[in-house]
């Protein structure tokens, strides 16, 4: 079954220096479980795509097809709450809120989709064990390294088992342990827990990690 069906998306962006035209006539299909890498040169409009995928951004033509949802046709509420419903994210901004502590910042999703509770904080807290962060539980995210907070971004998409996690660049700034040991989970619970994977990344081992591997050049139409 198409968890994600995108046709003839197009995007460009508007500057003073005049448009930028970044994605046209993009088709995409992806079944439930599959996971996929975009890949492509700096530029090539791999981080918007992502944001269009997950409706952080909206495309100027095509349509997004999501679990049986045009989520291009929902309003900005309902849009909020398919996404805390169903996605994950694992993005090159790391969005953690800086007024929660890191255990805060991975609960708050599970708080906002109505699934907290005891089993789901413990889980929790054994990956904050398996990424050997268990001394940074009640740091906030400027006492911490980029790579810590990236790992805890992993920790929060994980959180609520969504349907879709998007990573962009998810080792980007990880070290050689800490991608291996980011890889390791990101493939061993997706399977797991059947999660479709969509992650931009320059990683050539990562991209060969998932089931395909598109440029954004095979998506173009
Ligand atoms: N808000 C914006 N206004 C104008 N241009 C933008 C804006 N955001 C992105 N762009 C341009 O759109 C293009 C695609 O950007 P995008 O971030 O999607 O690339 P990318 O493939 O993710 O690159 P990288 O590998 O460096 O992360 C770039 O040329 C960028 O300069
Ligand atoms: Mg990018």
């Amino acid at each position: 079954m198409n968890i994600i069906a995108i046709k003839n998306l197009s995007k460009s962006y508007d500057s003073p220096q005049g448009t930028v035209p970044v994605l046209a006539n993009i088709f995409l299909e992806v079944n439930q479980g599959e996971s996929i890498a975009i890949v492509g040169e700096s530029g090539r409009g791999k981080t918007t795509l992502l944001y269009l995928l997950s409706g952080l951004d909206q495309a100027d033509t095509g349509n997004i097809l999501i679990n049986n949802h045009h989520i291009d046709q929902l309003n900005e509420t309902e849009l909020a709450l398919f996404r805390a419903n169903n996605f994950g994210f694992v993005f090159q901004h790391h969005f953690l809120l800086n007024d929660l502590d890191a255990l805060d910042n991975t609960l708050l999703p599970l708080r906002i989709a109505k699934k907290f509770t005891e089993e789901s904080t413990n889980e929790i807290l054994e990956l904050f064990h398996y990424f050997g962060l268990e001394k940074r539980l009640h740091h906030f995210p400027d006492e911490l390294s980029g790579g810590e907070k990236q790992r805890i971004s992993l920790i929060r998409a994980l959180a609520t088992k969504p349907l879709i996690i998007f990573a962009d660049e998810p080792t980007g700034s990880l070290d050689k342990e800490n991608s291996r040991l980011l890889e390791e989970l990101l493939f061993e619970l997706t399977k797991k827990q059947n999660t479709t994977l969509i992650l931009s990344t320059h990683n050539i081992n990562l991209a060969q990690k998932c089931d395909k591997i598109y440029s954004i050049d095979d998506l173009e139409q």
